[in-house]
């Protein structure tokens, strides 16, 4: 079922795998992951690591996608954003946005108290849209990053408590 946003929101199969190199690849600033890791997170090959990676698409294309891990064992349980994009020319329509709350709806419902993740401290879209979700900073890794270098902006949310519900707002829709 397609969102208000014109957006199809489903979780990655290995039929995705292509479009989503291709996304990685027009946005050299994302770690550069090969088909063959596409895959592996479709396919969950590590029992002890679950890992949500929504896709986006409209109209058959491959335009957003997201990646979200979990820890299950561990008490509580914490997500980490491991990776949002959205291709170039579809941005600034709200898809980025849909496809963080996705996951962390998906995070809540797995009983997880809190997401973080790491981001470039340059990177200013990425950086307002996890502040107008109410990611606060916790820490700085200085160098982290590599071409360019950049400092690691570390964010965490607690989802404990939170009523956000974005597929009842009518945001998205599955
Ligand atoms: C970060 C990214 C996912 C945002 O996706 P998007 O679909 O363009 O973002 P949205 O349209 O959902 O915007 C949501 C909010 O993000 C912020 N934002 C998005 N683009 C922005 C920009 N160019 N400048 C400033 N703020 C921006 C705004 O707060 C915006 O809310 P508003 O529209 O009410 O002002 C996208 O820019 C991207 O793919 N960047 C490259 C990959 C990346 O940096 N990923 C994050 C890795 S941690």
């Amino acid at each position: 079922m397609t969102g208000r946003l014109g957006l199809q929101i489903r979780p990655a199969t290995f039929d995705d795998v292509d479009g989503l190199v291709r996304i990685s690849k027009s946005i050299p600033e994302l770690p550069q992951w090969s088909s063959l890791m596409f895959r592996q997170i479709v396919e969950q090959v590590t029992p002890d690591v679950l890992r949500f990676m929504p896709v986006g698409e409209i109209a058959g294309e491959t335009v957003a996608f997201g990646v979200l891990t979990l820890l299950p064992g561990i008490r509580p349980v914490q997500g980490e954003v491991e990776n949002l994009a959205v291709s170039p020319e579809w941005r600034c329509r709200g898809f980025g946005k849909v496809i963080l709350l996705r996951m962390l709806d998906e995070a809540r419902s797995r009983a997880a108290a809190s997401v973080h993740l790491e981001v470039r401290s340059r990177n200013v879209a990425a950086l307002r849209l996890y502040h107008s979700m109410d990611f606060v900073s916790i820490g700085r890794r200085r160098d982290y990053y590599a071409n360019p270098a950049d400092d690691a902006v570390l964010l965490r949310v607690h989802l404990t408590g939170r009523q956000e519900a974005s597929i009842a707002s009518g945001m998205i829709e599955d």
